[in-house]
């Protein structure tokens, strides 16, 4: 898996093109994705790959740094086995690696303040550039900035960003330079029939987790999918009871006061015409969860299944409900209320762009949300990387001899970051990390490689930043994975053990 990864790091690294077993293709380099595509049937790669999620899970970012420092760290230890250390005496060396590296990397951080607007934009864009949108990037910046401009709350003078805020809706076509920022909910359906009205100011929102509409086969299923009606009279009377059931559901709405509707599934022919004469907004069809969740959280509205439970009180809230032209397309927006404070980022372009700056997105606002959370960052472009694995060097001449190599190995292994950096935009790495070594044991610590330059600057004045927690978290990972991995003698597979008449595979 390391070595599978290795190409795709930093923002030169190559783009993977995954194909499922469904024949659903993806061309990315977001480390997430490609574990997500890729079949693992290993189950020490199964243990890597949910650690490398849950890196990514917590901190947004850093899966493929991830699983390529814990290729390393193993592959160094296999090495250690061989010249007979012990596993234990090599775990404790990568442990004492691990914390005097961590110690290190707190000194080295520098405070981030949401006041900072330059400082936020260079590191949303350092994110974002890494992910295969190059001709968006500073158009996507400006999004990101604004929804968290409107996401943002300041509780007890302390920032808080929730990234669940931050909504995004993929439309694919025209161009991604044409996205969007939608200030409120966007629910990316147009109303349920041309005579309603277009807005609505002080709306009281049912949510309805049904269909508004009369199934009279549904009841009969699974015995019988057929009614025989004969004689006109019947045929009309079959129908016009549909038709009153359908305006009795309209009656029983509109008289716990809802102005708007928004349906999770279909809404009969007859409820649409009764909504709109009574000047009731609907949408219909959500479907989805991840479309229904927004609404609710926003408007405060209780999802309602039967319409029998449907009161007052179950309503949701929301200054204005309104039909808007995106385009071609029309879309509901709620605006106002709790909605005041979510950010939607309309997205345009082909649809694998699309999907990848969803992602870019979501990670840049989880890593501003943590950088908010934990005011924090480090130098990028492989200088910490390469400032650790000196200050570990150096600390470990100070322990017992097997543990001291342990260490190395474990210093050596950080520098796997930088010299991948290099090879992957063309450089070559040994001239680099002679020239990144000398720098650093110079004491400048804040120089690393600036992959779009091909040299190696202050990265700090370059804006390559990193929040602390993502490089703290991808410490604490690897150094915990490759342990329990260089722990382990053997691996008993019983999965086949029938198949193979108890022989172990
Ligand atoms: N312009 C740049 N020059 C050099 N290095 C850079 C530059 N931009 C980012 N980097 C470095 O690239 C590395 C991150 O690469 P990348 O985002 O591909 O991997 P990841 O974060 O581990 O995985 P993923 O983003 O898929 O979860 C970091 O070490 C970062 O400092
Ligand atoms: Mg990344």
């Amino acid at each position: 898996m390391a070595e599978f990864l290795r190409s795709s790091l930093g923002p030169m690294g190559m783009s993977k093109l995954m194909i499922n077993k469904f024949g659903d293709t993806a061309v990315t380099r977001d480390g997430a994705v490609i574990l997500d595509m890729m079949d693992i049937y290993h189950p020490i790669a199964k243990f890597l790959k949910e650690a490398a999620k849950s890196v990514e899970s917590t901190v947004g970012d850093g899966t493929k740094t991830t699983i390529i420092l814990v290729g390393e760290l193993v592959k160094r230890a296999e090495r250690l086995l061989q010249s007979r250390i012990q596993p234990g005496v090599i775990v404790s060396g990568y442990k004492k690696a691990c914390e005097i590296a961590l110690g290190h990397l707190k000194r080295l951080s520098k405070p981030f303040s949401i006041n900072d607007p330059e400082l936020m934009r260079r590191i949303i864009k350092n994110m974002i550039g890494t992910r295969g949108i190059e001709g968006a990037i500073d158009h996507l910046t400006n999004l990101i900035i604004k929804a968290i401009n409107v996401v943002i709350e300041f509780r007890n003078g302390k920032a808080i960003i929730d990234r669940g805020l931050v909504h995004i809706i993929k439309k694919p076509g025209k161009d991604i330079l044409e996205s969007e920022l939608i200030k409120g909910v966007v629910i990316d359906k147009r109303l349920a029939h041309p005579m309603m009205p277009k807005k609505v100011v002080n709306a009281r929102i049912a949510v309805l987790d049904m269909a508004l509409k009369v199934d009279p086969f549904k009841h009969l299923q699974p015995y019988k999918r057929e009614i025989h009606i004969s004689g006109n009279e019947l045929v009309k009377r079959f129908i016009d009871e549909e038709d009153e059931i359908e305006k009795d559901f309209v009656r029983l709405i509109v008289s716990t006061g809802a102005n708007v509707v928004v349906c999770r599934k279909r809404i009969g022919r007859v409820a649409k015409h009764e909504f709109a004469k009574a000047g009731v907004m609907a949408v219909e069809r959500l479907l989805k969860d991840e479309r229904i969740e927004p609404v609710v959280r926003a408007t405060g509205a209780m999802r309602v299944a039967n319409l029998q439970d449907l009161r007052e009180g179950d309503l949701g809230h929301a200054d204005l409900v309104e039909e808007r032209k995106f385009g071609k397309d029309r879309m509901v927006v709620i605006e106002g209320g709790k909605a005041s404070k979510v950010a939607t980022i309309l997205l345009r372009g082909d649809p694998h762009q699309a999907d990848e700056a969803e992602r870019a997105i979501k990670d840049a606002v989880a890593m501003i949300s943590n950088l908010v959370n934990e005011p924090a960052y480090v130098p990028g472009g492989g200088a910490v990387e390469e400032a650790l694995s000196i200050a570990v060097r150096n600390e470990s001449l100070k322990y017992p001899g097997k543990e001291q190599i342990a260490m190395q190995a474990f210093a050596n292994s950080l520098e796997v970051i930088p010299i991948l950096l290099a090879r992957n935009s063309g450089l070559d790495p040994t001239d680099i990390i002679t020239e990144l070594r000398a720098k650093h044991v110079g004491g400048m610590y804040e120089y690393g490689i600036d992959v779009f330059s091909k040299d190696i600057v202050n990265v700090i004045e370059a804006g390559l930043i990193e929040p602390l927690v993502v490089k703290e978290q991808v410490l604490k990972t690897c150094t915990e994975v490759a342990s329990t991995i260089i722990r382990i003698d053997d691996v008993i597979d019983r999965r086949y053990a029938k198949r193979h008449r108890g022989e172990m595979p």
